[in-house]
């Protein structure tokens, strides 16, 4: 983006980033899906400093579904490789990272992944805690229908205990139980590779979400898609149910 078009265009706070075609991607090369995912994240990483570099204040990369265990083992294990090497990396380059006033923060259900991981995220989320340029969300065993289910349970459990009445949970009571808590909703949210639809992706986050669309298949996607998307996005018209 032009410092000219930077400066005359309403930023998105919050960005969802629906990170597919990985697979499509490597198949029109003859390559292995797992090549197509390796691909991926190296656009990811592109794109995430990018938009730090625009001024997006939140952003959320969706990266492995709780329905994607279904996929072969080989492929989960592929995926779960390059999770572990984004953190490594960032443990390395921590430096770097916290000039940056990058935030990490882990959205999902994270009980389910591997260890080692579990804990090169946990301690990459204390140790950005406190960083408030950009916060970076990565979506790993990430499903929209569980992080409310998640959310349900811990209010039953204040029921139970006596500590909330039923007919007084409210709205802020929910959102305040998703991972999200304490994050604007997404403004934008992008899903390339030509699929129309939001795959459990924050759903209830999404409820007045402006989208955008593309054909392009994510190991492709540069800064001037984001760009494109951007300026589209200012030309929405978001009316929340007024006129
Ligand atoms: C997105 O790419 C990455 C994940 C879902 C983990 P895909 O692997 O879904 O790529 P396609 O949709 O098969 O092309
Ligand atoms: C959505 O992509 C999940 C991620 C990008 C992480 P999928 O490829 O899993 O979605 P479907 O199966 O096409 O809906
Ligand atoms: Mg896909």
């Amino acid at each position: 983006m032009t410092k000219e078009e930077l400066a005359n265009i309403s930023m998105p706070a919050h960005i969802g980033i629906i990170m597919d075609g990985n697979g499509r991607w490597a198949k029109q090369r003859g390559l292995k899906r797992s090549e197509g995912h390796k691909e991926g994240a190296k656009v990811f990483r592109a794109i995430c400093n990018y938009a730090q570099e625009i001024g997006v204040k939140y952003l959320t990369f969706y990266a492995f579904s709780t329905e994607n265990w279904k996929r072969p083992a080989e492929e989960v294990s592929a995926i779960m490789d390059l999770f572990r090497d984004y953190l490594f990396e960032a443990q390395e380059r921590e430096e770097e990272n916290m000039a940056k006033g990058m935030r990490v923060r882990y959205i999902g259900e994270r009980s389910a992944l591997p260890e080692d991981i579990v804990t090169m995220i946990t301690e990459l989320e204390k140790r950005s805690a406190d960083k408030d340029v950009i916060t970076v969300n990565l979506a790993v065993n990430y499903g929209g229908r569980d992080e409310i289910l998640h959310a349900v349970k811990t209010i039953a459990k204040k029921v139970e205990a006596g500590e909330l009445k039923a007919d007084n949970i409210n709205l802020n009571d929910i959102d305040g139980n998703l991972f999200t808590a304490g994050q604007p909703d997404p403004d934008l949210i992008i899903r390339p590779s030509g699929e129309y639809r939001l795959s459990n992706f924050l759903i209830w986050q999404a409820a007045y979400s402006e989208f955008w669309f593309s054909d392009i298949l994510w190991p492709d996607f540069t800064a001037d898609d984001l760009d494109k998307a951007i300026i589209d996005y200012n030309k929405r018209n978001r009316r929340f149910g007024g006129i």
